[in-house]
């Protein structure tokens, strides 16, 4: 049967001329389109997408045809009396539509000005499915067309497409009519129109292309940083890709109002203003990297994505793995002193967590509904993804690896793939079986645990390979998972040596007699190593020699946290490694080893052992603080800045040490008297220390500093604070906030999410959350609800787990059920460990 989500295949279009009028006031729109197609087989039916649209007339070449909707499928068929075609014919709609809340489709984004004035903004958000609520289409992106966009706005706002403007013409009633240039061909969830009070900078001339940032008038000081990354990136792609932006312009647009971080549309790229617009001296290192991170991503995505495009939605995962590989590449040649592969290897962690679970999926699924395809925007898609591509590249080399990518762009440019083609041009490139190993990270979940022995005469390493999972599979797999893992070793005689680890065990001779051997050398490989015993006190013991890098530092700690999570090491281990690392001055190794000692303290929470985790932080983070202080030392760099705010952030909250709370509080006096005065990586962790303090003044003075935030990323940070509190009274006051119209449907889920994770609050926020569900669901944007309930997942009460569980197969979301049961599964590890391990804390932590 066919399958009802996609279009038939006899009419295919090939031009749209699109005019549109949006009623910014009423929340409504008028269109009309007309859109030249090809009939490859004589057909009295026009298929095509609208969803939530009133189609006011049809004409195929000029002859009526009577429609007929399918909400459902989101699809209009157009009926005609007699047959047209074979060969080309025009269609033409008009149509009228409501600029929805939803941020999705065409919809209305508002912002207040310092006078309290409201504006409002009509923009659009279409990928995957949602060009279809904006204007009838073949909403499907192998349907690539070209679109010439017209629109039609009151005469003092701003309009901007995919393409530069042609012309403007007044038309002498209060309104103007914009004609933009007809776009390259590309697919309809690449298109873009917004119409409001905004305002640009000058264009940036890059090798040619103009670039500008947009945004509401009184933030547009806060795009310099964005321009210099965005000029950064294109020339660093056309000269990766080899090939030039092949949209005419670039402007990226801040609308106050998002559902995502940011999308990619050809020319004009939408963010949210927190991934774009800053302020850079005030601003903390994290900040100016998210803004740096997500222009790179977008940009990349001008080549991989927009010029070159995934069929079908199942390849949706290497639009996005890959944007993200290429977003890592490009900030860490922007920024080299801030070591983004290091940060990246630390942030892994989250896909490794999900990864580990009886509830993962493969990263590449077949996709029927646009529900379906919704379902794989999430840490294995983004995450395990870049990681594994990371993986390859580091395998193969990063000169073939990019040969591979200029094959590719060459090929496909202006076309459509599938996720062999790159693995098939990587491995014309570089000669390596790229697509069997490949497929064997892509179309299975999960990831090896690789256990290596060392021989005792030191002359060969056996290898083993198994799935890792945190709890026994449920059910036994008829099929035992096995991959072609590419394995970098490092041997204490300095010697590298690569290895496709394609069995269950194989055992590689050492071209040198080695003391020990690094596995993971690089550590840029998804998966995870247990050394044996004997193996592993001879690394431990001779660290130093071993001058591990810091993210093969990180993988130590993190291997073993894992293990002892799976209840294969005992909590002593990961003791063991964390005090041999306390010594580290590296703010990536700090931020896992801060993980793990947070991990320790939530789950030792009300029990005996906690104020001896709590004393655990305190011993190994003081001196490390002790040892960057907490003035700042002229030149002293982003890295040792950064690692002061996360030393602080540790000491101040897990650690609960009473001097840096002092101090702490101290600097949020100074911050609230002037902003410039607290080191810009220490404003978030002041804020979240001085929050757990739970005095009501202060409550009150970092609302206050919400309300009147100075930048985008002020008024979330302050937001987000007020999860931090202890006293039930405050957190109460908290989640109402956060479910009041004061925050933005954008920001509440975050916050929420931050909510639900409260060791103190996590239980009154859950609550809340079941008992506004209708609202949250009917509010917040669809993508939302699931990463919105991920908070959970730090939870480890068995009855948390088994309320939410409960309520949640009353309450399914379809568009999140993977990302629901994931959690449901986290909470359960959790659980598991704080019941079998639990009562063995305080013996291993005294
Ligand atoms: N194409 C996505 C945005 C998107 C995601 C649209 C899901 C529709 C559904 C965009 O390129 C993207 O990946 N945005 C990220 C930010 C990025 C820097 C990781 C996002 O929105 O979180
Ligand atoms: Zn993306």
């Amino acid at each position: 049967m066919a399958d009802p989500y996609r279009l038939p295949t006899t009419v295919v279009p090939s031009t749209y001329a699109l005019v549109l009028e949006p009623d910014l006031e009423a929340a409504t729109f008028a269109g009309e389109v007309s859109i030249q197609v090809e009939v490859v087989e004589a057909t009295s039916e026009v298929v095509l997408n609208a969803l939530d649209l009133q189609l006011d007339t049809a004409e195929v070449d000029g002859r009526p045809a009577e429609v007929t909707l399918d909400a459902e499928h989101g699809r209009a068929t157009l009926r005609l009396a007699e047959p047209v075609g074979p060969g080309p014919a025009e269609v033409h709609l008009r149509f009228r539509g409501t600029l929805n809340d939803k941020l999705r489709g065409f919809y209305r984004s508002t912002f207040k000005d310092s006078t309290g004035t409201e504006h409002t903004i009509a923009t659009t958000q279409f990928e995957s499915t949602d060009a279809r609520r904006a204007f009838p289409c073949w909403d499907e992106p192998a349907l690539k067309a070209t679109f010439a966009v017209t629109l039609v706005v009151p005469d003092d706002l701003l309009a901007v497409s995919n393409a530069a403007v042609v012309s403007e013409t007044t038309l002498g009633d209060g309104r103007r009519r914009v004609v933009f240039e007809p776009t390259m061909k590309m697919s309809t969830y690449l298109v873009a129109f917004i119409v409001g009070p905004l305002a640009a900078t000058d264009a940036v001339d890059v090798d040619g292309v103009p670039l500008r940032v947009i945004a509401p008038p009184e933030r547009i000081a806060l795009a310099p940083f964005a321009l210099e990354a965005g000029a950064f990136a294109l020339r660093a792609y056309s000269d990766f890709f080899g090939i030039p932006y092949p949209g005419g312009k670039l402007d990226l647009v801040a609308i106050p109002d998002f559902a995502f971080g940011a999308m990619e549309n050809l020319g004009c790229v939408t963010f949210r203003e927190t991934a774009l617009l800053a302020d850079e001296p005030l601003a903390s290192r994290a900040e100016l990297q998210r803004v740096a991170d997500v222009v790179n991503h977008e940009i990349a995505h001008m080549w991989f994505g927009d010029l070159v495009t995934m069929k079908w939605w199942n390849g949706i995962w290497l639009n996005e793995a890959f944007a993200t590989f290429m977003e890592l590449k490009a900030t860490d040649a922007f920024r080299p002193e801030w070591d983004r592969w290091t940060s990246f290897g630390v942030e892994r962690a989250a896909a490794f967590a999900v990864d580990s679970l009886a509830a993962t999926r493969p990263i590449e699924f077949p996709v029927v509904s646009p529900a379906e395809a919704e379902g794989m925007f999430d840490v294995l898609t983004y995450q395990k993804g870049c990681a594994v591509m990371r993986m390859l590249e580091q395998y193969v080399g990063e000169d073939g690896f990019r040969d591979g990518l200029r094959l590719y762009m060459a090929a496909h440019a202006y076309g459509n793939t599938e996720t062999s083609d790159l693995w098939d041009a990587i491995e014309q490139a570089t000669g390596q079986p790229v697509r069997a190993t490949m497929d064997s990270w892509i179309l299975q979940g999960g990831f090896p645990l690789v256990t290596a022995t060392l021989s005792a005469d030191g002359v060969a390493v056996t290898l083993d390979q198994e799935s890792f999972r945190f709890l026994p599979d449920r059910v036994v797999e008829e099929h035992v998972p096995l991959w072609s893992v590419p394995v970098v070793l490092r041997t204490s005689t300095g010697d590298v040596q690569r290895v496709l680890l394609d069995q269950r065990s194989r055992t590689v001779p050492l071209d040198t007699k080695a003391d020990w051997v690094v596995v993971n050398a690089g550590a840029s490989g998804f998966y995870r190593v247990r050394y044996a015993p004997a193996l592993l006190a001879a690394l431990l013991g001779d660290l130093a020699a071993a001058k591990l890098t810091p993210l093969e530092r990180h993988a130590l700690a993190s291997d073993t946290h894992a293990a002892m999570l799976a209840g294969m090491a005992p909590v002593a281990d990961l003791l063991e490694v964390i005090r041999a690392l306390a010594g580290d001055d590296d703010p990536d190794v700090w931020t896992s080893l801060a993980s793990c000692l947070a991990f320790l303290v939530r789950v030792a929470h009300g029990t005996e052992a906690e104020d001896l985790a709590t004393a655990l932080v305190r011993e190994v983070a003081r001196p490390a603080l002790g040892r960057v202080g907490w003035d700042p030392v002229e030149g002293e760099g982003a890295r040792t800045a950064t690692l002061r705010g996360v030393l602080v952030a540790l000491l101040g909250g897990p650690g609960q040490d009473p001097e840096v709370r002092a101090r702490a509080k101290a600097l949020f006096e100074c911050w609230l008297a002037d902003r410039a005065s607290v080191p810009p990586d220490l404003v978030d962790p002041v804020l979240h220390t001085t929050g757990r303090l739970s005095d009501p003044a202060d409550y009150d003075r970092i609302l206050q500093r919400f309300r009147s935030a100075a930048t985008p990323q002020e008024e979330v940070s302050t937001l987000v604070a007020l999860s931090s509190v202890e006293d039930p009274a405050l957190f109460a006051r908290t989640v109402e906030l956060y479910l009041s119209s004061e925050v933005r449907t954008q920001n509440a889920p975050q916050a929420l999410a931050v909510a639900l994770r409260s060791v103190v609050g996590g239980a009154l926020a859950w609550e809340s959350v079941t008992q506004h569900w209708a609202e949250i669901n009917e509010r917040y944007p669809s993508n939302s609800i699931s990463r919105l309930l991920s908070g959970l997942a730090a939870q480890a009460s068995p009855a948390l787990a088994a309320d939410a569980r409960a309520f949640l197969i009353d309450h399914p979301i379809p568009q999140g059920a993977k990302q629901v049961a994931q959690t449901l599964e986290t909470m359960d590890v959790n659980a598991r460990f704080l019941t079998e391990v639990g009562s063995t804390l305080p013996d291993a932590l005294r």
